[in-house]
């Protein structure tokens, strides 16, 4: 193949990818008891409410063999599910922490686990980010942002930032704020209209 043709392949989706009308979220932490995984409940709701099919794709739930070095050449059956959801997923919905000014390993990991380049490529991919502190986590989003991008992902622009988050949830895990609320509404509504478009499909109303 000539090098143009092998640029353009690489660029054009895969032919095994989007089969299933499909939001997948990724809880972008393995920690117990994260608040990006209150968050990630939010963002469910929303789907639901919107009709649209979704998945919880939770790096807690990984399995531990993949954290075997050996992983890089191989990677264990129990990861296939994982590694599947995204590939077909009409679109990803990363809910990320922030740790130590950056995305957590685990999900950098996960990242660096997934198929190349069907995972990537033409993917549709959105961002919030939950911090403790007061940028609520612009810098992973950030560099989230840049990492689909290098791979060849279409970054949806509208993002939401969770600064102390634990100011912003209630007891339960609640966000309490309406006007937070409203922009995770927001912004899965724009990126819903944003896959739609894209992949000239319908997602409102999918069959799960
Ligand atoms: C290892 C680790 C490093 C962290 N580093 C930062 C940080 O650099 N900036 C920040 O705002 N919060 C930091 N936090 C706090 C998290 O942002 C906070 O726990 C928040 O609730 C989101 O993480 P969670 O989903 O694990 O709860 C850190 C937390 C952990 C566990």
């Amino acid at each position: 193949m000539c090098p143009r043709a092998a640029s353009k392949a690489r660029n054009q989706p895969h032919p095994k990818t989007f089969r299933s009308l499909m939001i997948e979220i990724i809880a972008g932490t393995n920690r117990p008891g994260s608040n990006t995984r209150k968050v990630v409940r939010h963002v469910e709701e929303i789907y639901a409410g919107l009709k649209v099919p979704y998945h919880v794709l939770d790096l807690a739930a990984m399995p531990p063999e993949i954290f075997s070095p050996g992983s890089y050449a191989e990677k264990p059956k129990s990861f296939q599910p994982f590694a599947d959801a995204v590939v077909r997923a009409s679109g990803l919905h990363v809910v990320t922490p922030e740790y130590n000014g950056g995305m957590p390993g685990v999900l950098k990991y996960f990242i660096d686990m997934l198929k190349f380049p069907e995972s990537f490529v033409s993917r549709p991919v959105c961002f919030v980010g939950v911090a403790a502190g007061l940028w609520g986590a612009l810098r992973p989003v950030e560099q989230l942002q840049g990492i689909f991008g290098y791979r060849n992902a279409f970054v949806y622009p509208e993002r939401v930032f969770l600064p102390q988050v634990s100011n912003l949830l209630d007891d339960r895990g609640q966000l309490k704020s309406e006007e937070l609320v409203g922009k995770l509404k927001s912004q899965a509504e724009g990126f819903v209209d944003f896959v739609e478009r894209l992949q000239r499909t319908r997602l409102r109303g999918a069959a799960a």
